[in-house]
């Protein structure tokens, strides 16, 4: 499908992922990540923990993309683990949505996040969304590409608990 079938008006949801999303957000893992996607048990997890971030992008009655951030109160930091949006729904603000609004509930002065040396476009995401690469991880990933760790400063953080999804 591309962006012209979409009904008009077509509304895109963010909400807190929930465990039911796991078989979900595992195909959109894969579609998105290919050789780097997370197993499913991983996914699982991360629909576990209570100190995680994550959020799904809803349209059409469908994840159409997922952020998972892990917080790290103590050291004032949150990683943005993983980001992915269906390649049918790019190019349409939700990679950029998903981003803001975890970094809103990590709400931790520090945000980092990993990617590979090749990855452009979410180089340039994360660059415009204000990240600035910090440290080179030399063969991070399997197949022995670097990884490129960008870190972002949150200006305002508070202890407050304000959602940032749709409610
Ligand atoms: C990276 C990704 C999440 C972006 O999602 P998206 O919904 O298409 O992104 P947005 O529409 O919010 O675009 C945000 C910015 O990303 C950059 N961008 C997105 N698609 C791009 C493209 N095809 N070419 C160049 N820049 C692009 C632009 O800077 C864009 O801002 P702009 O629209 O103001 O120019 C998506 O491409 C994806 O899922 N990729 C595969 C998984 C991945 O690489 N995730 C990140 C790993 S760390």
């Amino acid at each position: 499908m591309t962006e012209r079938n979409l009904p008009a008006g077509e509304d895109v949801q963010l909400r807190p992922a929930q465990l039911r999303d796991v078989w979900a957000i595992h195909r959109l893992e894969r579609s998105c990540f290919q050789r780097d996607a997370w197993p499913w048990i991983d996914i699982f997890a991360v629909l576990l923990f209570p100190e995680t971030v994550r959020l799904k992008a809803v349209a059409e009655n469908k994840v159409v993309g997922f952020v998972v951030g892990d917080r790290r109160r103590r050291q004032g930091l949150g990683w943005i683990a993983t980001l992915g949006v269906h390649q049918d729904y790019r190019r349409r603000g939700i990679g950029r949505r998903l981003l803001e609004a975890c970094e809103r509930e990590l709400d931790t002065r520090r945000v980092r996040l990993t990617l590979r040396r090749s990855n452009h476009i979410a180089m340039d995401l994360y660059k415009s969304a204000g990240y600035t690469p910090v440290e080179t991880w030399k063969r991070y990933y399997r197949d022995g590409e670097d990884g490129i760790v960008m870190e972002k400063l949150q200006r305002s953080v508070s202890t407050e608990i304000r959602p940032s999804f749709d409610q």
